[in-house]
């Protein structure tokens, strides 16, 4: 009986999150190697629960499938996924955005970091890294518990998530450290110190990159692809830019070293858009209208998701690429941080490529995207 006291007593003490599998997560609750969210935009004149509705790609079933409920549901994936960075445990975690929750209603992003928006999360043995296009989310800990900004509502988001082992977390700061991200809030504890110093420089650095770049060289490094595996062996690509880099990062870097053409859906409404690009080697054409899984058709002044996929599936050239992540096809863009994560999965290339209905064309016309590589 004292045996049986102590240990109700104990429990309490030994952090639920501290070892458990800590993972992407899918609507149902599982843990998944990876998924992919769609958030649809909000229809005119409809309730905002409309705006609120998304498409999950997962790796159990590799097609657009419908949300299990609403985007902000804390039984949802992403609510699921984030879940365990609001309760107690030894935990790592950075959260970034240049549009960080506490400039809400403030107009404009901050300009001075990476273009960039993400949650990693960490214990002593695995994690995930999750990147997205959303503003002002999510919500530091201290708040307590995940939601979703009604700021989000409007436009379509895209959301990467990726389950990978605690060894890979460095090698993922160290490509954040590039980007050099808005961090506005972050934990690493002493104990996962050491596997992860970049995350450890990372979370110094919150709300302060000035100094950073003048006074490590290290940050002077313009751009970084590297493969990771992910925790079931999944082979992702990530492609970190800094602001240095100054070009477009999908015409004269992910395009090349992917060897592939590429459709790019990206946020319209701002200035000095890039127009799609013809020229050699691989082009990249602008997308215009967009169906993600056929449900519903928006337009790309509607969609702030930021991904690219192959104009072709396969054959000689390669292709059945999909890209997700931070960065716009338009000239400030080239002078900011950020990056995008690739996987190459017919499946996942499929869902993707099939969302884009019209798309530029290199005879300057907008027309039904090109279906193959001539
Ligand atoms: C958690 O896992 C690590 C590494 O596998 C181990 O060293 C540690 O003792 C575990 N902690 C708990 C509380 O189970
Ligand atoms: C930036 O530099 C100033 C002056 O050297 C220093 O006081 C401040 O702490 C630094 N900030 C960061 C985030 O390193
Ligand atoms: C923008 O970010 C920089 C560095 O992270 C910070 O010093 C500055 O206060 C931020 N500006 C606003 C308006 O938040
Ligand atoms: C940086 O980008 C250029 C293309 O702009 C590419 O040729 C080069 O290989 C990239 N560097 C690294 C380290 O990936």
């Amino acid at each position: 009986m004292f045996v049986l006291l102590l240990l109700f007593f104990l429990r309490p003490a030994e952090s639920a999150t501290t070892n458990t599998t800590l993972s992407c997560v899918d609507d149902q609750g599982n843990a998944v190697d990876w998924f992919y969210i769609y958030k649809l935009p909000h229809p005119h004149e409809q309730p905002p629960e409309e705006g609120l509705k998304y498409l999950l790609l997962e790796e159990h079933n590799k097609a657009w499938m419908e949300g299990g409920g609403l985007i902000g549901d804390s039984t949802g994936a992403l609510g699921r996924s984030l879940g365990p960075m609001y309760e107690e445990g030894e935990l790592g975690y950075i959260l970034y955005n240049d549009q960080p929750p506490e400039q809400r209603g403030v107009n404009g992003a901050n300009r001075s970091g990476g273009h960039t928006k993400g949650v990693v999360l960490f214990n002593s043995r695995q994690g995930f890294w999750l990147v997205h296009s959303t503003p002002h989310f999510p919500p530091p800990k201290t708040v307590g518990k995940f939601s979703y900004p009604s700021s989000g509502i409007n436009n379509g988001q895209n959301f990467i998530c990726v389950t990978y082992p605690l060894e890979r977390f460095n090698t993922i700061g160290e490509q954040l450290k590039i980007n050099q991200p808005h961090v506005y809030d972050c934990e690493i504890p002493e104990s996962l110190a050491t596997s992860v110093p970049s995350m450890v420089e990372l979370c110094k650095h919150q709300h302060g990159w000035n100094n950073f770049t003048a006074t490590d060289g290290s940050f002077s490094t313009p751009n970084r692809s590297v493969s990771l595996l992910s925790l079931a062996g999944t082979k992702f690509i990530s492609f970190a830019k800094g602001a240095t880099f100054d070009n477009d990062l999908y015409h004269s870097w992910v395009a090349p070293t992917l060897e592939t053409d590429l459709l790019v859906q990206f946020w319209r409404r701002s200035t000095g858009i890039l127009p799609s690009d013809c020229s050699p080697s691989w082009k990249v054409l602008n997308v215009h209208l967009l169906s993600p899984g056929g449900l519903v058709t928006f337009k790309t002044t509607e969609d702030h998701s930021k991904w690219a996929a192959s104009l072709g599936g396969g054959g000689a050239r390669g292709g059945a690429w999909v890209c997700v992540g931070d960065i716009n096809r338009n000239e400030a863009e080239e002078k900011r941080g950020g990056g995008t994560v690739c996987q190459q999965d017919a499946a996942v290339w499929k869902a993707y490529r099939a969302a884009a209905l019209q798309c530029d064309s290199c005879t300057g016309e907008v027309d039904e995207c090109e279906s193959a590589p001539m």
